[in-house]
Formats: structure tokens, C-alpha cells, sequence
């Protein structure tokens, strides 16, 4: 990784450990940013933390997912966000502001620096060449408390681009190819870096585009160079000065390389249900019900102004609905002032609001087994708040020409010249802002009935007894340990409340047997805590008294999570043991500490049975100290790193 963008920009910003592949190092954080349906229990963790105010150069908060307010809860969390930001010196971005990637790119993110945020997608702003990471809510707590954040180092996959994108062509018809050449797992352990003399036809947005679905590759992030076309964007924006060139050396040294000529790009799509199943758009004629442009894939100013081309003149075939979400609230206001919107009106195009709508489910879900084409970033089964929909992931030139024939179209079939004259500036549209003032710093956060505490963690106990309140076979969800549809979506604030549906899916009682056995132990088959990174599925146990998890394998993040959280994963030395315990027996763990933090084997007693079962934990130095802590916030308190 030597010579890399990423190695430089890491090498920048390190302030502990060494900068060799697979090892643990501490960065310095230049910025940070939340959306409302992780950003709640980032700023309870903030509070729980009793900081006074942020470390970082500039944290976001954003409102941008839950912004449909068909209750009080959400309006709840929205004021509960506002407040908190006040209180430590964030800025607050109304709902209606806009996507928090976009409004990150058009007026934070800078080239050079890092950022974090408590959302997958926030890599989009390694288009304007930012080292830009999706993390958990406690990394971006302790982020903004501390000032650094805590990363493995990984290796970086060079993608090399050559010859240059056509105008009918998109950023998404980029990264659909190398999701194609590269599949979803393509990027696990990378960090990808674009090259190439192909990056200088590529605008920021369009890089950004491609940024944003390396989450979709499993990348930790993806990275481009600065260059003239940044600081073009950046002096459209009325800020050149956060402009400073970066590449990386001639003799740079990658882990991995993909050559991608960009003249070769033709219109792709991703089949339902994988962003990875990408066939050429020519490839497949299929009759579309829906259409949905936006969310923080593709709705930039270019993205928009392409469609309106397309639009201009043309009616929404009579079969389809199309709706359309420009990214920010300063794209809205250009798209007001140039006639586009009345194109879009024209045309016969629903308007919604800058925000993520449809692609978190919020509204506009399909018809049952509706066609819908999306240029957004993920079509997993059920994602379009439509079970049997089939979802295709395409550019906005393809939704847009798709809307107006009714059927899946290349956008090339149109004869138009799709080339878009950007504005010489973007104007600055700050009434969705609230900007951090230093004498508001300190004032009360308002926690309307919807928000509750943040459940606390005490430190590892030397000896622990408790009952098995729950045996499970294997790969246990987070879904089965803390649901999560739409109608629990508005209580992510609320662990208490969600408490009382966790592991509904396996047993009826497991709040009262948690709650009657003043907690317990769980025991686990493999791979348990599955599925999505959320913490809710260690927090929620950890709020009713769950001391331990006793597995045969654990899935990473989970384990992560419930270290995070203070919860003692262990895992059986011999996974035939599982078949020694049973649900209500009595189990005994002693002398913790000490075999905790030397990696020792720890001889269980089930009481109940009058057996020895030996169980283990085993993680790194700072995992082990976190869990001695009792969680990341007690070892981030106790252990704060000079920046
Ligand atoms: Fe929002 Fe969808 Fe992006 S939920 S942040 S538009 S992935």
C-alpha cells in the first residue's frame, strides 16, 4: 500500500500503532457525519459519554431518513437530534435539507481528510478524494468525543481507469461493471483506489456515484484523486479553498489491480436481488411499473439535468409512475429556477422531497409483483417495502428513457446530446442548516417520550451467575434478536420499547423470562448474531441483563457489537458441549478477569447439571480491555488517546 492515496492520507492523520496491512491504528477525524435512523442512539451514546463539547473540525447531523411524520416519534427523534447538536456544537440539517452524502460532498467533505459516518454509504464523499468510512454508531460517538477513531489497516485495490465515459453514460454504469467483474464480496479487506488517466472524464458526482456502491462491493471505502475537475466543483460550490491536489505515486504499490477502459461502458443494469446480478441494459426487454430517480447514488444537479434532457418534451409512458428526489435542497432550488421542474411537471414526474424516501421503504413502494427501475444502490428482496417486487438498479439516463417508453431502455436509442452545461456557481442554499453557536453549547436536550436512555454497561464481573434464559440453534439473526420493520422503525430511540419484541421469532417470552431472571445468560449454535450491523441486537440484550453469550461462532460484527456494548461473548473450546446446556440451567462463570485478559480458558459450571464446560474468550489487546471496561463508551472514557 505504499505510494497509495490511502497510505498518504492515513499516514497524515496516524496517531497510534504502525501502518502495516492488518494491524489496528488510531487516525485523527476531521469530520463526521449521522442520518436520524442511526444518528439517535449515536447522540444517547454522546450523552451517555458527558462530553462538553465535539473534537472534531465539523460533525453533521442529519435528518434524512425517518422524515415522514405519521406520529410524534419521529418528530421526537428529529428535535431530540436537533437539541443534542446544539448542545456539543454540531451542525443541524433539516429534514428537507437533503441526503446526507450529498449535502456532505456539496459542502463539507474536503480532499485529504477523514470522515466517518454512522451510514454504509458515506464513502460517496471519496469522490472529492476524502478517506471516507461507514462505522458503527458507538465509532462515531467516541469519534466526536475524542477526535480519532480506530481502524484495521487494509489493503487497497487499484482500479485502473483508461479511456473516457460517453455522455449517455453514468458513474452507476461504472461501478455496475466492476460489481459485475468484482461481484459483492470483491471489495472485503480493500479499500479502492481509482487511477488512470480515464479519471480526468469522470466528474465529481460521477466519482462520488462510483464511491457510493463500493459499499455495495464490500469495500471499506473507495478513494479517487483530486484534480482540476474537484476544484471546479469545489469553486461551483463557493469553496476552492478547501481544494488541495492529491494523487498518489507513480510507483504506488497496490494489493490488487482491475483495468477498466472506460469507452467499453455501455448502459448496465442490476437484475433483482443483488447489486451484483448486472447484465447490459440491451440485454433484456422487460415491461417497467415504476420509476424512482434519486437517493445518494445518483440525485446530483448533472444526475437531474440529464433527466430533464431526456424528459424535456416526452409524457411518463401512461403504465408507469415516476417519481423523482432531487439530492439537496440547493438542487431543488437550481432545478426551481432553471425550468426543470416544470419539465418534470410536464412530463407528468411526482416530485418528492430531498430525502432517501422509497429506498429506505419510506412510501412509494411498488405495486405486488411490480417492475421497478431505481437508481439507487441496493435491491435486496423486500428493501422497496414490496415482497415480490423486482427491483432493477440502473442510471437516471436509463430511469429516465425507461419512464417514457414504459419498458427497460437504453438511453443511447434516443439520439439526444445528453452533455449538461453546469451552472458557473451553485448559489448556497443554507435554510435547512442549523449552524453550532457557542452559546447554545451546554443547553438541555429535549427527550420527548419517544427517547429513552441509553442502557449502561458496568464493568466486567469476576464472577457471573445466572440462569439460561434462552438456547438457540444456529445462524441467529439480528432480526430474530431486535426486529426490524417498518412499524418498529420509529422506535430506534426507544431500546426499552423494542426490548419487548426481541427473539419473538424463536420464543413468545423471552422479555419476561429476561425481566423474571433478573437477566441471564443466551446460548448460541453458529454463526449467531447474522445479518445487518445494527446495534439494537446487542443493545437490547445488554438492557435486559444478558452478562454473557455462550456460542459455538459468532458472525464478526455481532461480536464486535456486543463487545461494544459490554456483553461477554464466549465461545465453547468443544462445540459439542452445547449439547450440555439446557434452557433455565444454572451456569457459573468465575475467575473472568483474569482469564479474560490473558486469553485462558474459563471452566463453566452448570450447576444444574454438576458439569465443567470450558468456554473462551479471545480477542485483541483492545478488545480485551474494552471488555474488562464494560464497553466501548467505559474504555473510551478511561482511555483517551492525545490528538
Ligand atoms: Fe438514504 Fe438510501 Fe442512501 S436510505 S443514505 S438514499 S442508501
Amino acid at each position: 500500500m505504499k505510494g497509495t492515496l490511502v497510505y498518504k492520507i492515513l499516514k497524515d492523520h496516524l496517531i497510534e500503532g504502525d501502518l502495516e496491512i492488518g494491524k489496528e491504528i488510531a487516525i485523527k477525524l476531521n469530520q463526521t457525519l449521522t442520518q436520524d435512523s442511526t444518528g439517535t442512539m449515536v447522540y444517547l451514546q454522546l450523552e451517555a459519554m458527558g462530553i462538553d463539547k465535539i473534537k472534531t473540525d465539523l460533525s453533521v447531523a442529519y435528518i434524512d431518513h425517518n422524515t415522514i411524520q405519521a406520529g410524534f416519534e419521529n418528530a421526537d427523534d428529529h428535535e431530540f437530534i436537533r437539541t443534542a447538536a446544539r448542545k456539543y456544537g454540531l451542525v443541524y440539517s433539516k429534514p428537507g435539507g437533503g441526503i446526507c452524502h450529498q449535502v456532505q460532498l456539496e459542502r463539507f467533505a474536503k480532499p485529504g481528510i477523514t470522515l466517518i459516518g454512522s451510514d454504509s454509504h458515506t464513502p460517496t464523499a471519496g469522490g472529492l478524494g476524502a478517506l471516507a468510512i461507514g462505522a458503527g454508531g458507538l465509532d462515531v460517538a467516541v469519534g466526536m468525543a475524542n477526535g480519532y477513531y480506530y481502524i484495521t489497516v487494509p489493503k487497497v485495490y487499484n482500479v485502473k481507469l483508461t479511456g473516457k465515459l460517453s455522455d449517455k453514460c453514468n458513474g452507476k454504469d461504472v461501478i455496475l461493471t466492476v460489481l459485475q467483474k468484482l461481484s459483492v464480496k470483491g471489495g472485503v479487506g480493500y479499500i479502492m483506489e481509482y487511477t488512470g488517466p480515464g479519471v480526468k472524464s469522470l466528474s465529481v458526482t460521477d466519482r462520488a456515484t462510483i464511491c457510493n456502491m463500493g459499499a455495495e462491493l464490500g469495500a471499506t471505502t473507495s478513494i479517487f484523486p483530486s484534480d482540476e475537475n474537484t476544484l471546479d466543483f469545489l469553486t461551483k460550490q463557493n469553496r476552492p479553498e478547501d481544494y488541495i491536489e492529491l494523487s498518489p505515486d507513480e510507483e504506488a504499490e497496490y494489493e490488487n489491480t482491475l483495468e477498466i477502459n472506460l469507452d467499453d461502458i455501455v448502459p448496465m443494469a442490476a437484475k433483482p436481488h443483488s447489486p451484483d446480478n448486472v447484465i447490459k441494459v440491451d440485454d433484456e426487454k422487460i415491461k417497467v411499473d415504476q420509476v424512482a430517480i434519486g437517493s445518494c447514488t445518483n440525485s446530483s444537479y448533472a444526475d437531474m439535468m440529464k433527466v430533464a434532457k431526456i424528459l424535456d418534451g416526452n409524457k411518463v409512458d401512461p403504465s408507469v409512475s415516476l417519481v423523482i428526489a432531487p439530492g439537496s435542497s440547493n438542487i431543488l432550488r437550481l432545478l426551481s429556477e432553471n425550468g426543470a421542474l416544470k419539465i418534470f411537471i410536464e412530463a407528468g414526474a411526482r416530485i418528492l422531497e430531498s430525502a432517501c424516501g422509497p429506498c429506505i421503504g419510506m412510501g412509494q413502494a411498488p405495486k405486488s409483483k411490480g417492475v421497478s427501475l431505481r437508481t439507487f444502490n441496493r435491491n435486496f428482496k423486500g428493501r422497496s417495502g414490496t415482497m415480490d417486487a423486482e427491483v432493477y438498479l440502473v442510471s437516471p439516463e436509463t430511469a429516465a428513457a425507461s419512464a417514457i417508453t414504459g419498458y427497460l431502455t437504453n438511453p443511447n436509442t434516443l439520439d439526444l446530446d445528453l452533455t449538461i452545461e453546469e451552472p458557473g456557481n451553485y448559489g448556497k442554499s443554507d435554510n435547512y442548516f442549523i449552524f453550532p453557536n457557542e452559546e447554545d453549547l451546554g443547553k438541555d436536550v429535549v427527550m420527548g417520550p419517544n427517547i429513552k436512555p441509553f442502557p449502561k454497561a458496568v464493568p466486567l464481573s469476576d464472577t457471573i451467575n445466572k440462569k439460561v434464559i434462552l438456547k438457540t440453534g444456529d445462524n441467529i439473526t439480528t432480526d430474530d434478536i431486535c426486529p426490524s420493520n417498518a412499524k418498529l422503525l420509529p422506535f430506534r430511540s426507544n431500546i426499552p420499547y423494542l426490548s419487548q419484541f426481541s427473539f419473538k421469532t424463536i420464543v413468545d417470552d423471552f422479555y419476561d423470562r429476561a425481566v423474571n431472571n433478573d437477566g441471564g445468560i443466551i446460548v448460541g449454535g453458529d454463526n449467531y448474531g447474522q445479518g445487518s450491523s445494527r446495534e439494537h441486537a446487542a443493545l437490547v440484550p445488554l438492557f435486559l441483563g444478558v452478562k454473557a453469550v455462550i456460542a459455538k461462532s459468532f458472525a464478526r460484527i455481532h461480536r464486535s457489537n456486543l463487545i461494544n456494548s459490554g456483553i461477554l461473548p464466549l465461545v465453547f473450546v468443544n462445540k459439542d458441549d452445547y449439547e450440555k446446556i439446557d434452557e433455565y440451567d444454572e451456569l457459573e462463570l468465575n475467575n473472568t478477569i483474569e482469564a479474560v485478559t490473558n486469553g485462558k480458558v474459563i471452566n463453566l459450571i452448570n450447576k444444574t447439571k454438576n458439569i465443567e464446560i470450558p468456554v473462551i474468550f479471545e480477542g485483541s489487546p483492545r478488545e480485551i480491555e474494552v471488555v474488562l471496561n464494560g464497553g466501548f463508551l467505559n474504555y473510551a472514557k478511561n482511555n483517551k488517546l492525545e490528538v
